[in-house]
């Protein structure tokens, strides 16, 4: 069994785009600016929001972040993301998610300009990439695919299974990985909550995508010897013994199931840190105008 060390390759693609980064500074070019929304005080959201700026930081981006409280009306952050569709110095922007229920997210990622939506979330970017156009790919995805190919794992003609059908990972990640490219070129099954033979779907699987938000759902004996495992989940679990007060925890059996498997990612440390990588190389890549001129 091979870890798939997800913080490892996430800091060797950091120092590469930094390397880059110094190269535009030195040839007197414009440095990459991501701007971020956040929108009141979700422990989760602070904590993603205060690593994709020290990211930035670290990098050599230029960052700035918005803060809105949770009682903003929707129309005064459909303002903000205008203002940042008009600013030419912001590359790429995201406001992130959750918002609070009198906001309709769909409106607001809708409201960003598809040329700077380094989340890959507005519907341009999101059937760009299922039909294999240049476009920005959401992180999550992004980054899975990443591991893949740095760990040079053979994806063609593979049975992948993708658990879990969300817009930000299921979906985008199940037109990735059948795509015509490396990695891709797989045979796909996606299941989710109403799928009823889920197990007998998993054992068939030599890539597993485990998507769904359930904490340690995918068990031992749902997984073929010798099976790809990238786990995707991120519950933060109630432990009272650590510094936080809770565990993250992903949705595999990560003990019962590391000794069937070929190649695993834990939690944390596997997908997680590649996540705001992605987002660093789209940012990059805004910059550079590389996506859309
Ligand atoms: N909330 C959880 N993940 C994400 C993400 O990738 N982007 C944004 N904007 N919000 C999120």
């Amino acid at each position: 069994m091979k870890l798939i060390d997800g913080k490892a390759i996430a800091d060797q693609i950091k120092q590469e785009i930094a390397a880059e980064v110094a190269d535009i500074k030195a040839a007197g070019g414009k440095i990459p600016h991501l701007a971020v929304i956040i929108v009141g005080h979700d422990g989760g959201s602070e904590t993603y929001v205060a690593h994709k700026v020290k990211s930035c930081e670290q990098v050599g981006f230029k960052s700035t972040k918005i803060c809105f409280e949770a009682d903003v009306t929707e129309e005064t952050l459909l303002e903000q993301i205008d203002a940042l569709n008009k600013d030419a110095d912001v590359d790429g922007f995201i406001v992130q998610l959750p918002l609070p229920k009198h906001i309709s997210e769909q409106k607001v990622i809708e409201a960003i300009d598809y040329r700077k939506d380094v989340d890959g979330f507005h519907p341009i970017n999101v059937g760009r990439t299922s039909i294999g156009l240049p476009s920005f790919v959401s992180a999550t995805p992004a980054g899975i695919m990443e591991l893949l190919k740095r760990y040079e794992i053979e994806t063609s003609g593979k049975h992948c299974v993708v658990i879990g059908r969300s817009n930000i990972v299921g979906k985008p990640v199940t037109s990735l990985m059948m795509q015509k490219a490396y990695p891709g070129d797989a045979t796909v099954t996606i299941c989710h909550s109403r799928t009823k033979n889920l197990k007998e779907i998993t054992l068939q699987a030599d890539i597993i995508i485990a998507a769904m938000g359930s904490p340690k759902f995918l068990k031992a004996d749902m997984v073929k010897d010798g099976a790809v495992i990238i786990d995707v989940g991120t519950t933060r679990v109630p432990a009272p013994d650590t510094k936080t007060g809770f565990k993250l925890t992903g949705d595999v059996d990560f003990e019962n199931v590391a000794p069937k498997c070929s190649y695993i990612t834990p939690v944390p440390g596997g997908v997680g840190p590649m996540t705001i990588c992605s987002l660093m190389k789209n940012t990059l890549l805004a910059g550079k105008k590389e996506v859309y001129k």
